[in-house]
């Protein structure tokens, strides 16, 4: 009996292989390519040990967020003490707002950083998806590149998820490399989206693994959802200021482009295809999203290259029929290189990324609403806000019916500060921050992007400030600096 078969196993009985406390390092990037059988077993196992009054938990590393069969699932087990460094899922997001799971939320692009530098747990076993396992102990992933080679090379034991659905559709379109570590690492040699460093296959350590389990279940990802006319105005107006900025001659050409995640995201990418004065461009992005789809069905799509290929049901049935086309305008890479700092500034990148909420200043919250209840996180927008050539911030003006000012006067967290945004959209408009202080910045803000239901209290806001804070510096009267978001939690409404 070859290796390979004589690992075979059922989820079940590679989740007894699994014990309290261990540290999981799993594939899987934002609802794409993630174990789902075995942490599936793995809840109902720990629900078993609860019931008897045995206790059972676990730390669980990933890329970063996992469908529901593994994030959900081992949640509402209360099968997880600590969870690092990404997640969109209710139920994981429910205990850690009420405290039952620990959780960090990190830059996505330096959790393997952290992992391989001993910052943080190394995993004691790495749990990932793949698509094929070769004698000589190659492994294919599937749709996620995340941080499964550094799991795989970290961990002292490896159980595989062999999701035979895919086929050979993801053989060729992995660029497995890693960044060298400090101090003195030579870049990777990647100058643009299309530009392979490493290969298409993972070694992995064939004495590492103790189980193989056998999966055939789809990546969960919900239909992706026609884009509303807030989402599509938005879109539009970026594009518009993108064109304005070419005729000036202030974009050189060739640039590539980021879209972070969430519906204002994929609307945007939808307005590109339809938009006939675009050219081909490339993306250099974390999740290549079902909005990339129509760029490269009407030809407009020469490279996506991300970590994620995060397709609905439907159409991961289509990318396996089509794959050997599709699979030519695809690359996925490891997390710590579809988000390298080094990486985006050198391929030059459009980012755009949808802010919770954003405040007059130039501060961006992406993840915890009224500064306390966490959403996802951060996930990768400040690796790419940071470094990106021209970077966008979007939301509608208002959230919850208009209850909601997404422009407020100081941000409740501080993901992405000032130093680091460059231009607000709303569908009330664009405020183009550069080269303007912070006084100026806050004019603009309350003009072009604010809702015209709250552009008086902002207004009212900053004149007081400029006569109250202690600086004019930075207008900022601390004691009004939160009161829309007092008013909220007091009466629902921030008005
Ligand atoms: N205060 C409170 N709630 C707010 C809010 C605010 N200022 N702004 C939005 N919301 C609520 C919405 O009402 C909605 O709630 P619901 O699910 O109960 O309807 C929810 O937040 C999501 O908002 P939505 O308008 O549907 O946005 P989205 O799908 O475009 O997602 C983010 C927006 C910010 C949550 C999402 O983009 C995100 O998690 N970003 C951080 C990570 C990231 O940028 N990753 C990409 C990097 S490459």
């Amino acid at each position: 009996m070859s290796w390979i078969e004589s690992k075979k196993c059922s989820a079940a009985e590679a989740a007894e292989m699994i014990v309290d406390g261990d540290v999981l390092g799993v594939s899987g990037f934002t609802l794409a390519g993630y174990p789902k059988e075995i942490p599936t077993a793995l809840a109902d196992r720990a629900q078993r040990l609860h019931d008897s009054g045995v206790p059972f938990k676990i730390t669980l590393f990933s890329g970063a967020s996992t469908g529901d069969s593994c994030d959900g699932a081992l949640a509402r087990a209360e099968a997880v003490s600590f969870r690092m460094p990404y997640q969109s899922n209710p139920a994981l997001r429910k205990a850690i707002n009420a405290g039952t799971i620990k959780y960090i939320d990190a830059h996505l692009g330096k959790m393997g950083h952290l992992v391989r530098t001993g910052a943080v747990p190394c995993p004691t076993i790495a749990i990932v998806e793949v698509t094929a396992i070769l004698p000589d102990g190659r492994v294919c992933l599937s749709t996620s590149g995340g941080n499964s080679v550094t799991y795989l090379e970290m961990a002292p034991r490896i159980i595989l998820e062999l999701n035979t659905r895919l086929g050979d559709a993801c053989v060729g379109i992995h660029d497995v490399a890693l960044p060298e570590l400090p101090p003195h690492a030579r870049p990777l040699p990647i100058y643009s989206a299309a530009d392979r460093v490493g290969d298409t296959f993972v070694q992995v350590d064939i004495n590492k693994v103790v189980a193989i389990v056998e999966s055939s279940r789809y990546d969960e990802v919900t239909q992706f959802v026609e884009p509303d006319d807030v989402s599509r105005n938005i879109g539009e107006r970026i594009l518009d200021f993108i064109r304005f900025e070419e005729s000036r001659g202030r974009l050189p050409k060739g640039l590539a482009y980021q879209s972070g995640v969430g519906k204002v995201a994929n609307a945007v990418l939808s307005a590109m295809a339809a938009d006939d004065r675009l050219q081909q461009i490339d993306l250099y992005t974390e999740v290549i999203q079902e909005a990339v789809l129509p760029l490269l069905k009407n030809g407009k799509l020469g490279v996506a290259s991300g970590t994620a290929l995060t397709l609905s049901e439907s159409t991961q049935k289509e990318f396996v029929a089509n794959s050997s086309e599709w699979k030519k305008h695809l690359i996925i890479r490891q997390q710590e290189v579809s988000n390298s700092p080094d990486v985006i500034r050198r391929v030059g990148v459009i980012s755009m990324n949808t802010a919770l909420e954003m405040d007059i200043f130039g501060n961006v919250n992406s993840s915890l609403v009224s500064g306390s209840a966490m959403m996802n996180g951060i996930g990768g927008s400040a690796d790419f806000a940071r470094n990106c050539m021209l970077g966008f911030f979007m939301t509608p003006s208002v959230a919850k019916n208009g209850a909601i000012s997404s422009v407020v006067p100081y941000v409740s967290h501080v993901d992405h500060p000032d130093h680091d945004t460059m231009i607000f959209v709303t569908e009330q408009g664009l405020a183009d921050l550069r080269g303007l202080a912070a006084e100026d910045r806050a004019r603009l803000i309350i003009r072009n992007c604010v809702h015209p239901d709250f552009r008086e209290p902002l207004t009212d806001f900053l004149e007081y400030s400029l006569k109250h804070a202690k600086g004019v510096h930075m207008p900022l009267a601390l004691s009004r600096a939160f009161e829309m978001h007092e008013k909220f939690l007091e009466t629902g409404k921030m008005l």
